[in-house]
């Protein structure tokens, strides 16, 4: 086996890492365990060409039972990185809330909250999606966004959520007023603004004080103290998140620093604070190279994530929460999608396949980059080519200029890293379904969501 880029996982180079020093924490360097994608090409026998596999579960079978476009996840692999968190973090009491809007299928909220995970909701929809999936978990469930409704509210407060992430002065007055109606107790957090820079695309940066997010740092003390005037409002946690797809740990010491400090202040004015919220934003990633030798060590990048975190909450008595999306999900799954057409137009080649950006928007959105490989792959010298959907936007590509070996109409390609923000940001843009979703647990395949018809798609309209 090697992986899906080409190496095989147990190599020797990651084996040979040094540990890095982070203070306060032995990083392990047995990360080759986790392979950061469970996808890999099997050695072409006497019976069957090398092709991509998910353990014991062929992608070229799969394609043919469910059709594509068609996204497929690792349940295993998503289980494996909420460990990671869970014994990265087993010396503090915590909670790992997994923001479902990464991916909100019921099958992966089920998963996860079976294996003890909290959830990160920012609408009524998705307090909807957990109670569906795993009412029991219900009292893990913190609730963000900077507008929430008053009967989002409502039904958050009915369902006895953990905690409200509150983003605004005005949205407490309406916590307060919706919690004394109902005569419910809300507890809040405060989203604090810690104004600091994180390296990440403009469009997923949320923690300085020109963005719509949170309240600035220097006001929450004042806002807390008022608060706790409110007998329907409980003060229950800071939180902060500081945006998606940050590669360092060193942001999230420094926002953590920050709200520590204020959780100490609000501590001696007698308001008992007993969560910190980290928010999420781990980046993965996407870039791992056709040889693969990346430097991408999942357990040690959540080491060292927590180890940051850690360090900037020393001798508080809080529970931690976290909010991760991202990490948890997007290199479990791929998208499968059948080559229709390869076509020229001058000097271009273009490989025209049957998904499109309604069903991934990454790469038309935010010019992310997806690696994207042959589920059979051919023989050949490479050549640059744009992969494209059908739709009609010049936007809508997977990639362009991009190396592929030769491809034919009929092929499968793997995009992959599309666990998170794919299914969930996809649309129905052209009058498109969308795809189907397969979750693969051990040896057992089972389609979480089937294709949308047609009908589906009509059926709102009057
Ligand atoms: N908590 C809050 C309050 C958030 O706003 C987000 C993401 C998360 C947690 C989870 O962040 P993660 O761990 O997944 O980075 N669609 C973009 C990403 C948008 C992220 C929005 N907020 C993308 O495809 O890259």
């Amino acid at each position: 086996m090697r992986t899906a880029a080409g190496i095989p996982p147990e190599s020797a180079s990651l084996k040979a890492r040094p540990k890095r020093s982070i203070p306060g924490l032995t990083l392990s360097n047995s990360s080759s365990k986790f392979p950061a994608r469970p996808f890999q090409y099997t050695h072409a026998s006497a019976q069957s060409d090398e092709q991509l596999v998910c353990g014991p579960h062929s992608l070229l079978a799969l394609a043919s039972q469910y059709g594509t476009p068609l996204y497929i996840y690792s349940a295993d692999q998503i289980l494996e990185r909420l460990a990671l968190f869970q014994q990265a973090l087993l010396a503090r009491r915590h909670l790992v809330c997994y923001a479902v809007k990464a991916n909100s299928s019921l099958a992966i909220l089920k998963l996860l909250a079976a294996h003890g995970a909290g959830f990160d909701i920012v609408s009524g929809g998705e307090l909807q999606r957990v109670l569906a999936a795993a009412p029991e978990a219900a009292n893990r469930v913190v609730f963000s966004g900077v507008g929430k409704t008053a009967e989002e509210i409502d039904l958050a407060l009915d369902a006895n959520i953990l905690a409200f992430n509150v983003e605004s002065e005005a949205e407490l007055t309406l916590l307060a007023a919706r919690a004394a109606k109902r005569k419910r107790k809300a507890r809040f957090a405060l989203r604090v603004n810690p104004d600091v820079f994180a390296e990440t695309h403009p469009y997923i940066s949320t923690g300085l004080r020109e963005h719509k997010f949170g309240i600035d740092i220097r006001q929450a003390r004042r806002i807390y103290r008022e608060a706790a005037g409110n007998r329907w409002l409980a003060a229950h946690g800071v939180s902060v998140h500081i945006g998606s797809q940050i590669r360092s740990a060193e942001p999230f010491g420094a926002a953590m620093l920050r709200v520590a400090a204020l959780v100490r202040q609000l501590q001696r004015d007698g308001i008992p604070i007993q969560t910190v919220d980290a928010g999420g934003g781990l980046g993965i990633d996407y870039h791992l190279g056709v040889d693969n030798n990346s430097s991408f060590h999942p357990k040690a990048k959540v080491e060292e994530y927590a180890a940051a975190i850690e360090l900037a909450l020393k001798g508080l008595d809080v529970q931690l929460l976290l909010e991760p999306g991202r990490f948890l999900v997007a290199q479990a799954g791929v998208l499968l999608a059948r080559v229709l057409t390869v076509k020229r137009n001058g000097k271009k080649t273009f490989v025209v396949t049957d998904a499109a950006m309604n069903d991934l928007i990454r790469p038309a959105l935010y010019q992310a980059f997806h690696e994207i490989v042959p589920v059979v792959p051919r023989p050949g010298r490479a050549a640059a080519v744009d992969i494209v959907g059908p739709v009609c936007e010049t936007g809508d590509f997977f990639a362009r200029d991009r190396k592929m070996k030769p491809i034919e109409p009929g092929d499968l390609l793997a995009i992959l890293d599309a666990g998170a923000y794919g299914m969930a940001q996809s649309s129905n843009y052209n009058t498109r379904p969308r795809p189907a979703e397969v979750l693969l647990h051990g040896d057992q395949a089972a389609l979480i969501r089937r294709r949308e018809t047609i009908a589906d798609l009509l059926a709102t309209e009057l």
